[in-house]
């Protein structure tokens, strides 16, 4: 599919309505990092889709008079949220083009995320997949669809849904299905796109069924570097090319990896993943130091629990100091005792969220 396969021109008109979504966040384990113009990735990425940690986005729609300026005002929690406002006409601009209808409606956005709002878990991954799918329903209504789509309309529902919130937030397309989604174009990977995310279509061993991801707050504070900042490190960096390459061999990899089971090679893969990201960083012009004293006490605790007890759980990192536990649901017991007693100490205010593979965004309303 390329771009042009998202701009339809069969729209009606309807006075207004809502809609309401529940989209979670993802966690990648072979990273995104660089991008192109367009929101176009540098390199292919994989994710477990979440399930506890999730925005819920309403979105109430109402016909202006003039189609002039685009307008909407945000609410997070039931409070005005102004400061999210540029982020989001940002995103109204760049998928303009494809949902032509923007500038017809005044829109309300009410947004409410499950997770601690200064938690430091970036909200923009299931932000704007919820608002994507909001827009997507709109459309659906102004196209005349049928309220159960068949099977090739539902797809390309998705498929577009995910185009729109990579415009918004590349990680973003990543969160509409689960539970684990590919992003990029992958030359092993049949439909894998540079445009949205797809579900990873080979087999996955019972091991890494309902996978679980224990989120240790290390640091809330606000991000240190934005992801824009972030991506744009890559650009003219000196490791870029061979870092392209690696994420790219590491997913090759993981196929067999998810085939067969193999815990020890997942590990030493995502493990690898989370510090070659904060190396890139490290090593980028200008230099950040993103993990904190608490993030590689915990790793090390992680390596030592490990090598004592045979475990196979292991961590990763987004791009800051908060570490995602993952292991399998089989350890679940003995894992969260050691997260208990070895590493909430090590989390700030002792503040962690317990998650877990998730089979992507609901609808929760149609008005
Ligand atoms: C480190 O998706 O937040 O979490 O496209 O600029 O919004 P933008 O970036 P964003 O980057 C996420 C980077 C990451 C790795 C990942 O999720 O793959």
């Amino acid at each position: 599919m390329t771009e042009t396969d998202f701009v339809l021109d069969q729209y009606s008109q309807i006075d207004s309505g809502s809609h309401t979504w529940s989209s979670p966040s993802n966690i990648a384990l072979v990273k995104y990092w660089g991008k192109k113009d367009n929101q176009i990735p540098a390199n292919s990425s994989i994710s477990f889709t979440l399930d506890n940690c999730k925005t819920v986005t309403t979105l109430r729609y109402s016909k202006k008079d003039h189609a002039d300026d685009f307008s909407f005002e945000v609410f997070l929690d039931g409070d005005k949220k102004d400061s999210f406002k540029p982020k989001i006409e940002t995103f109204f601009k760049r998928i303009e083009a494809y949902v032509p209808f923007l500038r017809d409606y005044h829109f309300v956005i009410e947004t409410a995320n499950t997770f601690p709002h200064s938690s430091g878990i970036a909200s923009s991954a299931s932000g704007m997949s919820a608002l994507a799918l909001c827009l997507m329903s709109i459309e659906k209504e102004l196209i005349g669809a049928n309220v159960i789509l068949s099977e090739a309309e539902e797809s390309y529902f998705i498929k577009k849904a995910s185009f729109l919130a990579r415009l918004g937030s590349g990680s973003a397309c990543r969160s509409i299905e689960g539970d684990l989604v590919v992003w990029g174009e992958h030359q092993d990977i049949q439909g894998s796109s540079d445009l949205f995310g797809v579900k990873y279509p080979f087999e996955v061993h019972k091991n890494f069924k309902n996978y679980q991801d224990t989120i240790l707050l290390v640091d809330k504070g606000e991000k240190q570097v934005s992801s824009t900042v972030g991506h744009g490190l890559m650009h003219n960096h000196p490791f870029a090319e061979e870092r392209f390459k690696q994420a790219h061999d590491n997913l090759s990899t993981l196929i067999n990896v998810f085939k067969a089971g193999d815990l020890d090679t997942f590990i030493s893969i995502v493990e690898s993943e989370a510090l070659t990201l904060h190396a890139m960083m490290m090593a980028s012009m200008p230099y950040f130091i993103l993990m904190k004293p608490n993030t590689l006490e915990i790793i090390n605790k992680i390596w030592v629990f490990r090598q004592e007890t045979g475990s196979k759980v292991c961590f990763t990192l987004d791009a800051g100091a908060n570490v995602h536990v993952l292991y399998p649901e089989a350890e679940c017991e003995q894992v969260c005792e050691f997260i208990k007693n070895e590493l909430v100490a090590h989390c700030q205010n002792g503040q962690y969220i317990c998650d877990q593979i998730g089979f992507g965004a609901r609808l929760m309303k149609n008005e």
